[in-house]
């Protein structure tokens, strides 16, 4: 499925594009995703929890992440996910999805949300998310997501947005050497 690109301005009144992903995005996209690892290995948490997404204890190889990013191709051309990316001088900087649940769970998406470390706080994440409900109304019922409770700055976004707790498991998450309380929050479109 094909879907309009739009302009937004972010708040340091740079021109950003989202759009669909295009092939030509795959090394900006892998190499976005690594920079994760970067971030955790520097940060101050040997887990660096408030990354908010669940890594891998080594960095995938190159060759998997092409493969990750083809299959995600693919299944974009399925309808079983809708994907953005915010551009902003021609390199995506974010990658936004939601994708549809399996048998009996048709009507409801999951969404995941990842912005480069630089491009954090500048309104990227929220024009994404706006982005994605938007496109998603109609194709699911109800989104939901997943967020770690120290991750403030998702769990504001999503407030911000409407979502509302239905769900909050302490120590859901053991890993690297760290446990952490998961909250789940949905919003009906
Ligand atoms: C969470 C994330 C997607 C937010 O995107 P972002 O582009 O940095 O956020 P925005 O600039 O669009 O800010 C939107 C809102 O989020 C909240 N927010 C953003 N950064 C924040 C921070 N550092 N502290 C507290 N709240 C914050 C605010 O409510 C903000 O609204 P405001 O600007 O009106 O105050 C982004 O930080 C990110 O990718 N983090 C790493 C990966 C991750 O954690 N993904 C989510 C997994 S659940």
């Amino acid at each position: 499925m094909y879907y309009e690109p739009i302009q937004v301005k972010l708040k340091n009144d740079v021109d950003a594009e989202i759009t669909d992903i295009k092939p030509e995005y795959q090394n900006d996209m892998i190499s976005n995703y690594f920079t994760v690892f970067d971030e955790i290995e520097r940060g101050k948490s040997k887990y660096g929890s408030d990354v908010g997404i669940l890594l891998s204890y080594t960095k995938e190889s190159y060759e998997e992440e092409v493969a990750w990013f083809n299959k995600k191709l693919q299944k974009i051309e399925n309808d079983e996910q809708i994907a953005r990316v915010a551009v902003v001088a021609g390199h995506p900087v974010g990658l936004v999805d939601i994708r549809k649940g399996g048998l009996g769970r048709r009507h409801m998406g999951e969404i995941g949300i990842f912005i480069r470390k630089d491009y954090r706080g500048m309104g990227v994440g929220k024009a994404l998310m706006e982005d994605v409900l938007k496109l998603a109304k109609g194709w699911v019922k109800i989104a939901v997501l997943s967020v770690f409770e120290e991750n403030k700055a998702a769990y504001n976004l999503y407030k911000k947005l409407g979502f509302e707790e239905y769900g909050r498991l302490e120590d859901a998450i053991e890993l690297r050497n760290k446990k952490i309380t998961e909250i789940w929050m949905y919003k009906r479109l």
